[in-house]
């Protein structure tokens, strides 16, 4: 049977992906830093199966069709052409997070897809190899295969753009207490996104500073340096948004309530509390905080106007085959 099963983690950026270099390949512009996130996975099955005229996906047991089917379909191709298996497959998958909660699932989803259907296909690969096919389904994916705290080498083509861990999940004992303020759906996806980011003239500003920032995040994690860390992380968050507000069209993520989140982080840290904020491509606000910290910050996140839910994540380990 050519069947596998394989979990991964979400991931959340400290130093961000914002615009690639080749938009087919998912070549980034700049080196990235994420941590995964333990709880918040998906599980993905791909069974290839000489009888389907087409592939087929299941997402949360509802089957899906148009763009979402598309994009998996060809990152199936590809598996495809690297393994001489030329039939369509069966993919069914699950993630234990709220959809629509602003949570990305396309890195937890597209690192499940790439080892299950790797291994489905009867592919050994090794974690780099993964890490690159990750990328090409979505960039983010490629830093949700290794365990832990990972770095992204952006690489000056295919063969060496791919995710390494820095450190492993136990490292150092972070917490993202990911607030949510708005459970509706983001207007522009990332893609779409990452395709505007060069008509903003901040782009190249952000850009040509990365390899400084990457530096300092990757060196505050091995010193486990919160206040180093909190410095570069909300930059780095805020550069990336203002390349976004400022491309043409604009994009604007924010609303009210996170706006109201980013506020309350900064005066808590004033007040003494090791605490900081990065968002992604919509208004959720992840706010990192020493675990210890992690229920009291969660529980004044929740006092806020305009904070629906919080969840709470530990480090995550390496995408991983299940055994069924
Ligand atoms: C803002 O990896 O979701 O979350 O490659 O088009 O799927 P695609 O984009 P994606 O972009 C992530 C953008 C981000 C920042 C980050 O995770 O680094």
């Amino acid at each position: 049977m050519l069947t596998a099963t394989a979990i991964a983690h979400a991931n959340i950026a400290f130093i961000k992906y914002w615009g690639n270099r080749d938009e087919t390949l998912r070549l980034p512009s700049n080196n990235s830093i994420s941590m995964n996130l333990a709880n918040l996975d998906t599980r993905t099955r791909v069974t290839f199966n000489p009888n389907l005229k087409a592939d087929t996906l299941t997402l949360n047991q509802i089957p899906q069709a148009g763009s979402g089917l598309e994009r998996v379909s060809d990152f199936l191709a590809r598996v495809r052409a690297l393994s001489g298996v030329p039939h369509f497959a069966a993919v069914h998958s699950e993630n234990n997070f709220p959809m629509g909660a602003g949570i990305a699932s396309s890195a937890s989803a597209f690192a499940a897809l790439s080892l299950a259907a790797s291994a489905a296909a009867g592919l050994t690969l090794n974690e780099r190899e993964l890490s690159r096919l990750a990328r090409t389904g979505s960039g983010s994916a490629c830093r949700s295969i290794p365990a832990g705290f990972v770095e992204w080498q952006q690489g000056t083509g295919d063969s060496d753009s791919y995710a390494l861990s820095i450190a492993p999940p136990d490292y150092w004992h972070l917490a993202d207490c990911v607030a949510i303020t708005c459970k509706a759906h983001k207007t522009t996806g990332s893609t779409e996104g990452h395709a505007l980011a060069s008509t903003s003239p901040l782009q190249q500003v952000r850009v040509s500073a990365a390899p400084q920032r990457v530096e300092q995040c990757r060196s505050a994690i091995l010193n486990r340096d919160f206040a180093a860390f909190a410095e570069v992380v909300e930059l780095d968050s805020n550069l990336m948004h203002a390349v976004m507000m400022t491309s043409t069209p604009p994009l604007l993520y924010w609303q009210a309530p996170t706006l109201n989140v980013m506020h309350a982080v900064r005066r808590w840290r004033e007040e003494g509390t090791p605490v900081c904020y990065t968002i992604d491509a919509g208004p959720n606000v992840h706010v990192l905080t020493p675990q210890r910290y992690a229920q009291e910050i969660e529980g004044r996140l929740r006092q806020l106007s305009g904070v629906e839910d919080v969840l709470v994540a530990a480090p995550g380990g390496a995408a991983q085959i299940l055994q069924e």
